[in-house]
């Protein structure tokens, strides 16, 4: 009956622009290649880091805080009162214009800032920043709405934590005030390599410690046994425990505040429908150039080449998997993060985020202690600045879409590290599929599957304990069994593939190529050396200069994943505390700008050429 109804001259001629439509799209789509692409998308970046350098420079605050936290511990020596504009004896203030460059707002902010400048926003802008933009608005008015709500409606961080060179040094965020207007004059506050002389300052000072929350570093582990009962939790039990704790003695203001949370996200869970929690700025673009469903709402500005992702990626892993490692959190490489090792020990160059798992009870620790973080990269490597979030609805199956339950957003691109929790429900059954892997009765019996909110289905067996390895050269930990672990979630041809999408992996230079670049491995020999293979000659990067860089910049990283990894289950011996960690060899996001603009550089290059150890 719908059908004849729907089938009238209208409808037709909807049907034809609608195709018309979609071939339009398709055509264009192949006209922008993946190497056209990645001009294009940088020669944006740098017409919008040029008209923000004025306004906006990352390590402006890092060197305000530690400032900050130097005066601090004068401070303690002379007993002179504190006087920074930044914060006060409890801790600092936060607002995200001094954070974030919110420069694509400034059509609707700079009057805001005029009239407001410590940071208040009126109504009418509040309301336009939290509207729930509607597909088919522009993406730029949808950009400028987002930097409106990041300024107008996003909360304050809870706190921050600051990597230094042996601990991550906690500063709690007192309330909402803006910095910038606030500062003397903006001129004599340019000359920023003092940040480097105060961050040495306090980061030699023994004793700061004293003075606020910190962690050490602590050493890796080759391997890290997890308990089973850390991957069960189940919310009503929990919730009927802190409440039968309130009912017979007493409970805590913390305790008191989990409750709330885990009762909210029961109701939440139920009626959110099909809404993520999580917001990413457009799914429907996706099929024309950017492939932008995976960047973080409100953060994303722009695309992003594969060399800037690339760096944001090894910056932001080195920083989680210490912070997770001197915090006593276990956490391990999912997804594609996993897949991209099992190749070269690096990150697949088409990935748009870094895949995490952990045990939901580690989940759980993480929201309570860290929930609203913001953590800043050790300044010595770059300027990178992560805000971590996590979902109250993590405590419960939700829609299959759902499945992030917590992130960590570089607040200057939206790229995150995507984190799921692996969990076991004993009325939930695994897929016929899980069971085939195993050979007989008792591997059968012995299992326990255990899965993601994506129904990724995983047996505790092939995952714990964890190993150590090194990813983009960091320390980080993988599952126990990689084969398994990653046949569970990818169909075999993914798992020893030669080409995958618009790239093909050259196994002479162990990278993933852009098959725009060359789409297999050429005859001639590749290398400037007769016996040393760390520099592609220009020829043998196919004539581009982007795939010389890469390969100066991963050649030592993939040589130890060869030497260590030849079996990529199970790793040939060595004690993670003797063989270090390798230097962040990709270049910090903002200096690479910031290098071409100065004309420092001659040519675009990623290659950090100076070690940072
Ligand atoms: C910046 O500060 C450093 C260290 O305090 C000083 O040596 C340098 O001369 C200053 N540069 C400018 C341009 O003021
Ligand atoms: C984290 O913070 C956000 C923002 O305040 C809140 O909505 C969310 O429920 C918190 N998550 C957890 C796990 O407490
Ligand atoms: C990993 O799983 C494979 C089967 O996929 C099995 O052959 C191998 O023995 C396992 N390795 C380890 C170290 O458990
Ligand atoms: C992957 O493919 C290569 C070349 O085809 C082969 O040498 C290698 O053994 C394969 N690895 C696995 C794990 O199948």
């Amino acid at each position: 009956m719908l059908f004849p109804k729907f089938y009238n001259k209208r409808f037709k001629h909807i049907t034809v622009l609608i195709s018309l439509a979609i071939c339009t799209l398709i055509i264009l789509n192949g006209y922008l290649s993946h190497d056209t692409n990645q001009v294009k998308i940088e020669n944006e970046a740098i017409i919008q880091f040029k008209a923000s350098a004025n306004r906006y420079n990352p390590k402006q605050m890092t060197y305000v805080v530690f400032q900050y936290l130097t005066a601090f511990n004068k401070k303690k020596h002379t007993n002179h009162p504190l006087t920074s504009n930044i914060g006060g004896d409890f801790g600092i203030w936060f607002h995200w214009d001094d954070w974030v460059d919110l420069s694509a707002g400034n059509t609707k902010l700079n009057q805001v800032r005029k009239q407001h400048p410590s940071g208040g926003c009126p109504n009418n802008i509040q309301r336009y920043g939290a509207f729930s933009g509607f597909p088919f608005e522009s993406m730029r008015s949808k950009i400028t709405r987002s930097k409106v709500d990041l300024y107008c409606n996003q909360e304050v961080p809870k706190r921050i934590v600051i990597a230094t060179d042996k601990s991550f040094v906690e500063l709690p965020v007192v309330g909402e005030k803006r910095f910038v207007e606030s500062k003397q004059s903006k001129k004599n506050t340019k000359n920023l390599s003092q940040e480097d002389k105060d961050s040495k300052e306090f980061q030699d000072s023994d004793d700061y410690h004293m003075m606020f929350g910190y962690k050490n570093f602590k050493k890796f582990e080759k391997e890290i046994d997890i308990e089973y009962s850390d991957f069960i939790f189940n919310i009503k039990d929990e919730i009927v425990r802190l409440k039968e704790k309130w009912n017979r003695r007493y409970i805590w203001v913390l305790e008191k505040k989990y409750l709330d949370m885990l009762e909210w996200a029961n109701h939440l869970i139920d009626f959110s429908g099909s809404n993520e929690y999580f917001k990413n700025p457009w799914k429907f673009k996706d099929s024309l150039t950017s492939k932008i469903h995976a960047y973080a709402y409100p953060f994303y500005q722009r695309s992003l080449t594969d060399g800037e992702r690339q760096s944001i990626a090894q910056h932001m892993i080195q920083t989680w998997f210490q912070f997770a490692q001197a915090n006593g959190l276990k956490s391990w490489l999912g997804d594609s993060s996993l897949l991209g090792w099992s190749y070269n020990g690096i990150d697949l160059p088409w990935s748009l985020n870094i895949d995490i798992h952990m045990p939901i009870r580690q989940l759980d620790r993480l929201g309570r202690d860290f929930n609203k973080t913001l953590l800043i990269e050790n300044p010595r490597f770059g300027n990178g600045k992560y805000y971590l979030e996590v979902s109250p609805t993590y405590g419960k199956q939700a829609i299959k879409s759902d499945s992030i339950e917590a992130r960590l957003v570089d607040i200057n691109s939206g790229y995150s590290i995507e984190i799921k929790s692996l969990m076991f429900h004993s009325d939930v059954q695994p897929p016929k599929k899980f069971w085939k892997h195993l050979a007989n009765s008792d591997e059968k019996y012995e299992a326990v599957a255990t899965h993601t909110k994506d129904w990724e289905w995983q047996n505790l067996r092939d995952t714990i304990p964890i190993r150590h390895t090194y990813f983009e050269g960091t320390s980080v930990y993988i599952p126990h069994n990689v084969t398994r672990y990653l046949s569970n979630i990818y169909k075999d041809k993914f798992i020893n593939a030669t080409y995958i999408g618009d790239y093909n992996y050259q196994r002479d230079l162990r990278l993933w190529v852009p098959n725009d670049v060359c789409n297999t491995s050429p005859k001639n020999f590749r290398f400037i050396n007769k016996d040393d293979y760390s520099q592609l000659s220009l020829k043998g990067a196919c004539n581009k200069e982007s795939l010389k860089d890469e390969y100066q910049i991963t050649e030592k990283l993939t040589t130890r994943h060869r030497e260590l990894n030849s079996n990529i289950d199970k790793a040939k011996d060595y004690d993670p505390n003797q063989l270090k960690d390798l230097p962040i060899m990709r270049k910090d996001v903002w200096e690479y700008f910031n290098d071409i603009v100065h004309r420092t550089v001659d040519h675009t290059n990623w290659y950090n050429g100076v070690s940072s150890n």
